[in-house]
């Protein structure tokens, strides 16, 4: 493995981006107390999701959970509820089990070695990393997209994408963080290379000259600062086209568990199924017929609303709501009268809330 350098001593590139740090970093909720259980559930919600939409969903969920204790007893519906509409939500499944394996396997005590940290359920190297590193200051490195950006051009690593986990780059910061960690600057420094990720060194039109580290920085030097790091090779778009069944009664909509196997397991939603990707061919005696074959639901389908678009990871769905009333007096097995966003909600994804608002401004119920 070919061994990655610094342009500078270790000393002055720590010196600069410390102090850089200290004078320009955000102060966010979860940087006021660096305790590991908080430092854990913002990393968690940080992995897929951007820093201002994350801030009020960790407030409301430290809120109600304030503990890992609290957490550990809680139900997974409300805390899917509390995560609906952060996304991925085996992210909240997982941080719900592993505050259950503290509890169960480790006293309830936060573990303190990297070992233990990694085996909890959804915690990787950069999860553990950061935990450890930030909340306890132990020396272990982070590597996520805002760290190997940065590196990728100050160190002008040409042959590096977007995507690429980089062993090198692992090793060089592995080293870094033993040096910040004998200083106890390894939680500062951590943070400070994601900090300048996020306010200087961002994917587009960095801002060079407001950067700690410009005079040393290959890749300015070359100028090819923009060009790198290469883009990550995208995963094929996935287009999937889906009908609704918007059912509502006394202000509830029949809504149906989303099936084991598919995208968002465990939440709510309207029943749903598969149809071919031109709107024109959805009748509603069409989609009547198709909704009772697949999912025994006799409807009256009175029109449609118009399509939504919705994106999970690679999938763009285009969901056309299908308004009608049941025909049986009780639905079918499995189905339930529910309020997405209501006060007592089952979790839902975000295109179930939107597709109900729809229908209310519609209905003005
Ligand atoms: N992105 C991931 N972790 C972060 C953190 N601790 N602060 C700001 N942005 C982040």
């Amino acid at each position: 493995m070919e061994k990655l350098a610094l342009p500078v001593p270790v000393a002055n590139f720590c010196r600069d981006l410390l102090r850089w740090y200290q004078r320009h970093r955000r102060d966010l909720p979860w940087r006021r107390k660096l305790e590991p259980y908080s430092v854990l559930l913002a990393e968690v919600m940080l992995q897929q999701t951007q820093v201002k939409t994350v801030v009020p969903y960790y407030q409301r969920f430290l809120k109600r959970y304030p503990t890992l204790e609290d957490l550990a007893e809680s139900d997974e519906e409300e805390v899917l509820s509390l995560w609906s509409g952060l996304g991925y939500y085996s992210r909240a499944r997982n941080l719900r089990r592993a505050a259950q394996q503290i509890r169960d396997c480790h006293g309830g005590e936060f573990p303190r070695t990297y070992e233990e940290m990694i085996r909890l359920p959804g915690v990787g190297r950069y999860t553990a990393g950061a935990v450890l590193s930030i909340a306890y200051g132990q020396p272990l490195p982070i590597l996520d997209g805002n760290i190997r950006r940065v590196f990728a051009r100050y160190l002008k690593m040409d042959g590096l994408s977007a995507g690429d986990d980089s062993p090198p780059l692992w090793d060089l910061l592995t080293r870094l963080s033993r040096y910040a960690a004998a200083r106890k600057e390894v939680s500062d420094l951590n943070q400070a290379l994601m900090e300048l990720g996020a306010l200087v060194c961002t994917p587009r039109a960095p801002s060079c000259s407001r950067c700690p580290l410009e005079g040393s920085c290959l890749g300015l030097k070359a100028g090819v600062q923009e060009k790198l790091p290469l883009p990550r090779a995208r995963r094929a778009v996935k287009r999937l086209s889906y009908a609704v069944a918007v059912v509502c009664h006394q202000d509830r909509f029949l809504l149906a568990r989303i099936r084991e196997s598919e995208f968002l397991k465990g939440m709510w939603e309207f029943p749903r199924i598969r149809v071919k990707d031109r709107e024109r061919n959805l009748s509603p005696e069409m989609l009547e017929g198709a909704f009772h074959r697949e999912l025994g639901l006799s409807l009256n389908i009175g029109g449609l609303l118009k399509p939504v678009r919705h994106q999970i990871t690679f999938r763009r769905l285009t969901l056309h709501p299908a308004v009608g009333t049941l025909r049986t007096a009780t639905p079918p097995s499995g189905l339930v009268w529910a309020d997405p966003g209501g006060e007592r909600s089952v979790p839902v994804p975000s295109y179930v809330a939107k597709i109900a608002r729809l229908y209310r401004q519609i209905h003005d119920c």
